[in-house]
């Protein structure tokens, strides 16, 4: 009994060592099948590019008729705004274009490829489209996409992240509410309609309101993209020309702060100088300090402010023409100084000074009626002592030059008060004028505002 159960249980360890062994024959067999089926020879997908590719030649357009156009269809995304430059009126976007067209040499019955409905093909080895956008103006690094998908039916999608530089009329004058409109054109560069036509990938409407893919964290701020499809018509054929017109609008809150709320408070500055009296000799002091202020700002602006030949911003004609009235005003009352300085030498002396102690340097000088009084007190003592030797004459000349004294001083003064008058309405005139340019600059820079929003 004993033999028979060690017998059994010895033919049961055999059969479960067979067992083992037999599974690991079988496991590796398996894996050296696997391992040949996995070769790259022998995948569906290898059998069906070597199908496609082996009598394909990519010089070929790929129709069966020749007559036959082959249609591209367009889609464009704008993924970002990276820079608008008005100085050389470029602009510098990056942007998702894809292009579809159907290649009819590139088909295949899936029941015959291990049902492969897609494929991904080399670029480089089927025909491509020669398509290019017109306004390029340089190219810039994009990644490289050398792969395209093929369909079953031979419907090839080409898709693509490119960065453009492009060359587009940039308006600055509204300056910061403006507004962009820049076109992208897409065309074939040989092809006439003939034998390369375009359509849109999807409906213009879409393409219009799509925003999807857009960083919106920019300074720019992406309105719509509109498109048409026209036949551009020359000497050399006609070609099919798809347009999209990127329409982009600044956002101007940084400008608003550090640009328009210190030019407006200037201009206040400005304006607030015409309430010192034109005489006053602090009035030169204030309008050059506010000149100054003007020009360190202006200095400072001018690398924000976008310029181009064609079109200066409004705001920095604004900041001339202030520039001007803060100069002639500037004139006028150093034109007035000096007017009353040489009345002064002539003879007299008035008070050119707005502020009581600012009288530097004329301390020294003494006033006309004192001078006068002095003269009075000297010719009476005169008397005392001429008195006895009794020439009234010399006293009678004496009344007679104070008397002159006094019309020649009457006369300056009604002279000096023509001046004055003249003066003080060239400056109200000055003053008006400033206000109304103030009034205009505030009135556009509102319609300015409310024409931005309005988009
Ligand atoms: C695809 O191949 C299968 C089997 O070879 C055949 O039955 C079918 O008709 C083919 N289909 C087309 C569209 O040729
Ligand atoms: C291939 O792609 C095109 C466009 O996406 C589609 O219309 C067509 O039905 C696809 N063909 C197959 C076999 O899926
Ligand atoms: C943009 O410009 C094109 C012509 O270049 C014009 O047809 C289109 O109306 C413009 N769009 C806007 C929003 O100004
Ligand atoms: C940008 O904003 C629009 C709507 O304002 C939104 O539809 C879109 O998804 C945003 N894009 C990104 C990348 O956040």
């Amino acid at each position: 009994m004993h033999k028979l159960e060690n017998r059994e249980e010895q033919s049961g360890t055999l059969t479960s060592v067979m067992a083992a062994l037999w599974t690991l024959i079988l496991v590796t067999a398996s894996g050296i099948q696997a391992i040949d089926t996995s070769h790259p020879r022998n995948s569906a997908q290898h059998h069906l590019i070597k199908k496609l590719l082996q009598k394909y030649h990519k010089e070929v357009r790929p129709v069966h008729n020749w007559s036959k156009a082959i249609t591209i269809h367009l889609d464009l995304l704008i993924h970002a705004v990276l820079d608008v430059d008005a100085q050389n009126q470029k602009l510098k976007t990056s942007v998702w274009y894809r292009e579809v067209w159907d290649d009819e040499f590139l088909s295949w019955n899936t029941s015959m490829f291990d049902e492969i409905r897609e494929l991904s093909l080399p670029l480089s080895a089927i025909w491509a489209p020669d398509i290019i956008i017109n306004e390029f103006v340089d190219i810039e690094r994009s990644p490289d996409f050398p792969y395209v998908y093929v369909n079953s039916s031979g419907t090839i999608k080409n898709f693509k992240l490119i960065r453009v530089v492009s060359v587009c009329n940039l308006e600055t004058y509204a300056f910061p509410f403006d507004i962009q409109n820049c076109s992208l054109t897409f065309n074939s560069v040989l092809h006439t309609v003939e034998d390369v036509d375009l359509a849109f990938l999807r409906s213009r409407e879409d393409i219009k309101h799509d925003k999807k893919a857009f960083l919106n964290d920019s300074e720019w701020e992406l309105l719509s993209v509109p498109s048409t499809y026209n036949i551009l018509e020359s000497s050399a054929g006609n070609f099919a020309q798809i347009q999209f017109n990127v329409v982009i609008r600044r956002r101007p809150l940084v400008y608003i702060v550090s640009l328009l709320i210190p030019s407006i408070f200037l201009m206040l500055v400005d304006l607030g100088s015409f309430y010192l009296p034109p005489n006053c000799r602090a009035r030169i002091v204030f309008k050059t300090s506010v000149l100054v202020g003007y020009t360190v700002f202006r200095v400072n602006i001018s690398d924000e402010v976008p310029r181009s030949a064609m079109s200066t911003p409004l705001i920095g004609i604004f900041f001339t023409v202030c520039m001007v009235f803060l100069v002639l005003s500037l004139s006028k009352s150093i034109l007035l100084i000096k007017f009353l300085h040489d009345e002064q030498h002539s003879g007299q002396e008035r008070p050119l000074l707005c502020l009581r102690g600012d009288t530097d340097g004329d301390g020294t000088r003494m006033d006309p009626r004192t001078q006068l009084a002095g003269a009075t007190e000297s010719s009476s003592s005169c008397q005392e002592q001429q008195v006895q030797s009794g020439t009234l004459k010399e006293v009678w000349s004496q009344v007679r030059f104070i008397n002159d004294y006094l019309r020649a001083q009457e006369q300056a003064d009604q002279q000096e008060i023509k001046w004055l008058a003249l003066l003080y309405r060239f400056d109200r005139l000055l003053f008006r004028s400033y206000l109304i340019v103030l009034g205009l600059y505030t009135i556009t820079l509102c319609s300015l505002w409310s024409l931005w929003s309005g988009l």
